[in-house]
């Protein structure tokens, strides 16, 4: 069976949409089963990853298993990461694709790539077989980079290969659906890498907009937009800006074509979707 975790959110529903769409049986794993109860699963069972034996509970050896990461504080992510991994490898499923982020590594500058790394760390010593499905900046993040037409930030020259949320959940589908990924690690990545300022030109080509980038030290209004936790989280958005200014986040590879079979969209497929969200932007 596949178990698919994070299934009430954009890139876990969207590959339990595919899969269950293509007839493979789904069981969800997910906090409110009325959230996602339109996606029309086999099973849908509750836990949270904070609940070690309710996740064990709804594991069984063999199954193939999407662990959806956490948007969290990095201890917060680390103490949840690490119960979720206790209940995986207690009910011996046999594959865990785990989310986790383009050069998770413990020393990157982005403070969720030391998380991620330190997840991967984990899966690997566990022994449970594992897929890393490492993630670029996700599209839908641009409009957080822009605040009165102006992305502000310490970003330099560096550059980000934007990449859709749709595009990474039919890649988590097809790690699932077919076999031969356990022990590998693919990244998962839009088709282009832009800076802010081809990024701010993308848009205003698309939508006419006015949208400027400065590279500057001194960035307060940008450090919290859109966060769930602005305190904790203010040092994350600060480290993904430097991240970027070290270029940390502009690898670009054919890794979604190769799971999907289809190739990652660039950002303009965003941009004229969201295109409100991004007139707004401007304003
Ligand atoms: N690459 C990027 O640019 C980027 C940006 C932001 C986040 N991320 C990471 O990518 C992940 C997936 O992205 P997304 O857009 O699909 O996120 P999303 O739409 O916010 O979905 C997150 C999912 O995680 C579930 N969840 C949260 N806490 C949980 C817990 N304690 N136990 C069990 N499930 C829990 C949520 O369930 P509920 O519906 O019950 O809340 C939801 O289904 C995020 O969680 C975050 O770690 C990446």
């Amino acid at each position: 069976m596949i178990v698919i975790t994070g299934a009430t959110g954009h890139v876990g529903g969207e590959a339990a949409r595919l899969l269950i769409e293509s007839g493979v049986e789904v069981r969800l794993l997910v906090r409110d089963a009325q959230k996602a109860a339109h996606l029309g699963a086999a099973e849908v069972l509750e836990g949270d990853f904070a609940d070690p034996q309710r996740i064990a509970d709804a594991l069984n050896p063999g199954d193939r298993v999407f662990m959806v990461s956490l948007y969290e504080t990095h201890d917060e992510r680390l103490r949840k990461h690490s119960a979720f991994l206790e209940a995986a490898g207690q009910a011996d499923v046999a594959q865990l694709a785990y989310l986790s982020f383009v050069n998770a590594a413990v020393d990157a500058v982005f403070i969720h790539s030391v998380s991620h790394a330190e997840t991967e760390d984990m899966i690997r010593e566990s022994g449970v077989p594992f897929t890393f499905l490492r993630t670029g900046l996700y599209q839908s993040g641009a409009p957080l980079m822009f605040d009165k037409g102006l992305c502000a930030a310490p970003g330099g020259n560096g550059s980000v290969s934007w990449v859709s949320r749709r595009d990474i959940g039919a890649a988590v589908a097809g790690a699932l659906r077919t076999t031969g990924h356990e022990g590998k690690t693919y990244n998962l990545t839009g088709p282009e890498a832009l800076t802010f300022g081809q990024t701010a030109d993308r848009i205003n080509g698309l939508l006419g907009t006015k949208l400027a980038y400065e590279d500057v030290d001194d960035f307060d209004r940008l450090l919290t937009k859109g966060l769930p936790d602005p305190v904790a989280m203010k040092e994350s958005r600060r480290s993904c800006f430097y991240s970027i200014r070290a270029d940390e986040m502009s690898l670009v590879t054919n890794d979604i074509r190769q799971l999907s079979g289809v190739p990652a969209a660039p950002i303009d497929r965003h941009i004229l979707h969201y295109r409100e969200q991004l007139l707004a932007c401007n304003r």
